[in-house]
C-alpha cells in the first residue's frame, strides 16, 4: 500500500494540491481543524500526512512567528510542493518520513544523537509536541486506530490530536453524496486501474476512518466532533488528559 500510495500521490501531486486547496468548503474545514488543535503562540505542532502543505499555513497562524510547525510526508514530490508553499516562514519545516513511525519527539531526537542521518536533527522536536494535526490520511495506514494511539503518546497529556476524514454521510440527503464520494474514493485509491474489489474501497475506508475517530473519542476528551462538506467529512478533535 505504502509504494502505491507514494507513486499514486507523486504522479497526481499537482492535481491532488489543486483539489486540496481549491474545493468548495475546504479552507474553512482547514482552517476549524486548525483551531481544534488548541494551540497557543510558542507551541509545536506536527501535521501527519501533510501532502501538498494546504494546512501549514493555517497552523502557522495558530503558533505564530515563535511556534514550530512539522508537517511529515513519505512522498516525496508533495513534499516539494508543501517546501515551495511554505518557503516564506522559517519556522515551519517539512520531513520526509512515515506518520506511523514520526521522525519528532524524544526517540527521534535519540536516533539523531546516536548518528542517524535518515532524522533532521534541526527538527525533531525533542523539546515537545503539544498537538498532532492527520487529515484524509488514516485511511491510508494498515493499523489507524495504533496510530492514534501513538500520536496520542506523542503529545502527552494535555495536547491535542486531531483528526478529519471523509466518509460516507448519514445526513437524510445522503444517497446522491455518497454516490459521488464512492466513485470519488474508487477513482483515488491506488490502483485506480482495478474495476473489480471483493473488498470495496469506500467500504474499507469507512472502516478504517470509524477506527482511527472512535479510539481517539475513547482516548480524549472532546474539544470537536462535528461534520463538514455534506457530512462527508468528520471533524474529531481530543484533548489527552
Ligand atoms: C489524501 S492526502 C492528504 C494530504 C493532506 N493531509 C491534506 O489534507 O491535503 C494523503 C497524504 O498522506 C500521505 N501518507 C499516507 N500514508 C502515509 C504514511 N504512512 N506516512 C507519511 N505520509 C503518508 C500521502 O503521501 C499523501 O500525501
Amino acid at each position: 500500500m505504502s509504494e502505491s500510495a507514494q507513486e499514486f500521490y507523486g504522479r497526481w501531486a499537482r492535481c491532488y494540491d489543486l483539489i486540496a486547496r481549491e474545493t468548495p468548503g475546504i479552507a474553512r474545514l482547514r482552517r476549524r481543524a486548525a483551531a481544534a488543535c488548541r494551540l497557543e503562540p510558542g507551541d509545536t505542532v506536527v501535521e501527519m500526512g501533510c501532502g501538498t502543505g494546504a494546512n501549514l499555513p493555517y497552523l502557522r497562524e495558530q503558533v505564530g512567528p515563535e511556534g514550530t510547525v512539522i508537517g511529515i510526508d513519505f512522498t516525496r514530490p508533495v513534499l516539494e510542493r508543501a517546501r515551495a508553499a511554505t518557503a516564506e516562514y522559517d519556522n515551519v519545516h517539512v520531513l520526509q518520513g512515515d506518520a506511523t513511525e514520526p521522525p519528532v519527539g524524544l526517540e527521534a531526537a535519540r536516533s539523531f544523537a546516536n548518528g542517524d542521518d535518515s532524522v533532521d536533527g534541526e527538527d525533531v522536536a525533542a523539546g515537545g509536541v503539544d498537538a498532532v494535526l492527520a487529515t484524509f490520511v488514516v485511511g491510508m495506514l494498515a493499523d489507524p486506530a495504533g496510530a492514534v494511539d501513538d500520536w496520542c503518546e506523542l503529545v502527552g497529556s494535555g495536547g491535542h490530536v486531531v483528526l478529519a476524514n471523509a466518509a460516507r454521510s448519514d445526513e437524510w440527503y445522503a444517497p446522491p453524496v455518497n454516490a459521488v464520494f464512492r466513485a470519488i474514493v474508487v477513482l483515488s485509491t491506488p490502483p485506480t486501474t482495478r474495476l473489480r474489489y471483493d473488498d470495496p474501497p469506500h467500504l474499507r475506508l469507512d472502516a478504517k476512518i470509524d477506527a482511527a475517530h472512535a479510539r481517539l473519542r475513547e482516548r480524549a476528551v472532546a474539544v470537536a466532533d462535528e461534520t463538514h462538506l455534506f457530512g462527508v467529512v468528520r471533524l474529531t478533535g481530543g484533548r489527552l488528559e
